[in-house]
């Protein structure tokens, strides 16, 4: 297979719009769509897919993830895994339970140009050690972004607020590049007044297996939706992430690499990297190994979040 499978998306609401995009685009066959008043359970009974999207509300992911690997169907999941960690185990485990079944989550801000070219400059010993990194994400989610979907200003459906739907992104991105985090301190709180019982605005402090440090600053109460920045300093130069990535070598050198425009119908801030992560997804339907963004690798930033949850509930 399956350079073109047979495909479902269930639902239909703002981020399906990419991801049906990117099924045209990708030439891959849709074969039947479902939203809330829709059973995904018969759609996946019908149609026999090889692949269902799902771009559900937090809560929906994993009980519809489990009815489509009981049924064969490869999964391709928007983030976070879940609304709770309980959640997300069961997804872990069932995916454990079928390992010729594929499931990946929706972290396409690994597949920006940018963070691909950090990263392996990065890995690449270049830079040398990392001594610390830094990273914001400004936005603004106002009264009317909460009233058009409830769900997202009610813990009990969301998990939480801008660092699990919002932020997420950026915290995978900052372990993923500064390295895995040991230890996370910080709190998270209603500042703003609109969005409901999820917190808008969350300051952290990361320390990082090797040694480094990172400051991570998350606010849904900006004026606008400022460009996410991701700051890395190394012992022989620094990585700034603002939209494109600029490289200031030790020795002066200073290369700028340029990010994708995003199309498809999707908004600016979700990055141009959605068909890319699709893309690579089906892509990798044949593969013996499992999908490299699986439900435990994106578990890594909702495991961080969720201590800061808990640390302040
Ligand atoms: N990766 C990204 O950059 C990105 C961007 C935006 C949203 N998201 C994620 O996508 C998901 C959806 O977000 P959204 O903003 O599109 O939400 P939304 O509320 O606009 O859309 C969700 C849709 O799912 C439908 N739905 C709810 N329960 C269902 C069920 N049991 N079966 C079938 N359909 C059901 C709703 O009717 C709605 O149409 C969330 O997980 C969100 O965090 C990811």
């Amino acid at each position: 297979m399956t350079a073109a499978p047979r495909v479902v998306v269930v639902g239909l609401g703002d981020v399906s719009v990419v991801h049906l995009a990117a099924i045209e685009k990708l030439r891959a066959t849709l074969a039947g769509v479902c939203d809330s008043r829709g059973d995904h359970r018969a759609l996946l009974d019908e149609v026999r897919p090889d692949v269902v999207h799902i771009c559900t509300p937090h809560d929906q992911h994993v009980p519809i993830a489990l009815d489509a690997l009981e049924r064969g169907v490869h999964v391709l999941l928007e983030k976070p895994v879940a609304h709770t960690i309980e959640q997300a185990d069961l997804l872990v485990a069932a995916a454990k339970d079928h390992p010729g079944l594929k499931v990946g989550v929706c972290l396409q801000n690994r597949y920006n140009l940018t963070s691909q070219a950090a990263h392996e400059i990065l890995t690449s010993g270049e830079l040398g050690r990392v001594i610390g990194a830094s990273a914001s994400v400004l936005w603004h989610r106002d009264a009317a972004y909460y009233a058009a979907r409830p769900w997202r200003g009610i813990r009990e459906r969301s998990g939480g607020g801008v660092l699990i739907n919002q932020a997420i992104h950026t915290l995978d991105l900052l372990q993923w590049l500064a390295g895995e985090v040991t230890t996370v301190r910080g709190h998270a709180g209603r500042y703003g007044g609109v969005s409901g019982d999820v917190e808008d605005t969350a300051h952290l402090i990361l320390d990082h297996a090797g040694g480094a440090r990172s400051v991570f600053f998350a606010t849904t109460t900006n004026a606008v939706d400022s460009p996410v920045t991701v700051e890395i300093v190394a012992e022989h130069g620094t990585l700034l992430i603002r939209g494109d990535l600029t490289v200031t070598y030790a020795d002066g050198r200073v290369e700028t690499i340029a990010e994708l425009a995003p199309e498809g119908g999707g908004r600016a801030y979700w990055g141009a990297s959605h068909e890319l992560l699709i893309a690579d997804f089906y892509g990798s339907l044949d593969d013996p190994e499992p999908f490299w963004i699986g439900p435990q690798e994106a578990l890594r930033s909702q495991h961080l979040i969720d201590r800061i949850y808990h640390l302040h509930p």
